[in-house]
């Protein structure tokens, strides 16, 4: 099936005894058994069933399938939030004294889990600017456990050579990990392209209307996790196979940290799936217009989005992307005071730390997402003091425009 069917028609649909139509939310914490013996044989594993909403729930199954058949992957854990998924990951790949390569632009809470969270455990990351390829081979040592970019980083818009980051990182015998929320499966299935484990925040465009925090966990299906390179998971593999790492997830580090997703959450981000390929269309067409009409402004200083054809990472947007930039550009008004003005002045757009939302939203990301990094991190990170971040609505085209010509006036006017 192709994507928009899939993605109405993937996993489990519906309910089969009542005949509805939506997948029902089953708002239960616990399940129950007849027996003593039945309960402790599904605790077992020597009987499938549900035990308690935390490791598992029908809803939260559902979303997880969808997700699965979307990413073309061998499996999915759902989680409560993108950060909730990411830090699943990457406990439950590395140990004290570890180390990971990561893209440099990327979300600040992200970029904060590796820094200073996974820091007091002493895991240190090396990020790395994602236009040159060579850095990540630069930066791989013997503790290397794994390598995380972001299809499209946010705020950066850098574009990362996923085939070639996949290689280096699998001549390392190390799985490459793939942040696709600001992409989603529409524009790039990141497995076909050599990643190993795809992480999302769904709270963005899979939800598209701003009404649930989540997040996910997709096996791919490429990384042999026989090799020996984590011990652990290699034992699982006996009895779990190729879903060796989905099982020690599920099994321990997603149960014992506690992430998982709300009945209610896995509803309506299975409903955001039913419309996300359209929405994504209309997302990358309005933000690629409305990256022309900035750059062709008289007082705008610069704009950064991948669509547009002579940004540094075109290229690759057109080989990974087929040509589609994504819902989200930066732009800059050259100075700090212009940036606030505007988004002062924006009438239709809003100004909330979100993106993927059905409204247009802006936000100045050097003094709220960014504003514990130092003047040195954030130029590291690419955030400077004129960049405005917008998530491109679904709202008409000419509206979004206006909005902006007006704000654009009032702030930069003399
Ligand atoms: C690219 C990216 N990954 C992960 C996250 C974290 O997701 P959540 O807010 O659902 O925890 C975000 C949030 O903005 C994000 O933009």
């Amino acid at each position: 099936m192709n994507i928009s069917t899939l993605a109405i028609h993937g996993g489990l649909t519906g309910d089969g005894s009542s005949g509805a139509t939506a997948v029902p939310i089953v708002q239960t914490v616990s399940y129950a058994y007849d027996t003593a013996q039945e309960i402790a044989d599904v605790f077992a594993g020597k009987a499938p069933g549900y035990i308690y909403t935390r490791i598992a729930n029908p809803t939260t199954t559902a979303l997880e399938l969808r997700l699965a058949e979307l990413e073309d992957g061998i499996g999915c854990v759902a989680t409560s939030s993108g950060m909730a998924a990411i830090a699943s990951v990457v406990m439950g790949l590395v140990k004290t004294g570890d180390e990971i390569i990561a893209a440099s632009g990327m979300f600040a809470g992200t970029v904060s889990l590796f820094k200073s969270t996974l820091g007091r455990f002493a895991v240190k990351t090396t990020f790395v600017d994602s236009a040159d390829v060579k850095q990540f081979t630069k930066a791989i040592s013997g503790k290397t456990k794994l390598i995380f970019v972001e299809a499209i980083g946010n705020p950066r818009m850098d574009v990362p050579d996923i085939p070639a980051v996949a290689e280096i990182a699998h001549r390392a015998n190390i799985p490459l990990i793939v942040d696709n929320t600001v992409t989603t499966p529409v524009l790039i299935k990141p497995g076909r392209f050599g990643a190993d484990i795809v992480v999302h925040s769904t709270s963005k465009f899979i939800n598209g209307h701003g009404t649930a925090i989540g997040g996910a966990i997709i096996d791919t299906g490429n990384y042999n996790w026989k090799t020996g390179v984590f011990e652990d998971i290699s034992k699982s593999c006996e009895g779990a196979g190729r879903l060796a790492f989905l099982a020690h997830l599920r099994n321990l580090i997603y149960r014992d940290l506690g992430g998982c997703a709300a009945p209610m959450n896995s509803f309506l981000m299975l409903q955001g799936l039913e419309t996300l390929a359209g929405r994504m269309a209309k997302h990358c067409e309005s933000a690629e217009k409305l990256a022309q009409f900035l750059r062709g402004h008289p007082k705008v200083s610069w704009v950064n989005y991948p669509g547009l054809e002579d940004n540094e990472f075109h290229s690759r947007t057109a080989k990974l992307f087929d040509g589609r930039g994504g819902g989200l550009l930066t732009f800059g008004l050259g100075e700090r005071d212009k940036a606030f003005r505007f988004i002062d002045s924006v009438k239709l757009a809003k100004n909330l730390a979100n993106l993927g939302d059905t409204r247009t939203l802006v936000i100045h990301p050097c003094s709220t997402i960014f504003h514990e990094f130092s003047p040195y991190e954030q130029k590291q990170m690419a955030v400077t003091e004129d960049m405005v971040r917008v998530s491109v609505g679904l709202e008409d085209f000419e509206d979004i425009r206006d909005d902006f010509a007006q704000a654009i006036e009032t702030s930069c006017g003399d």
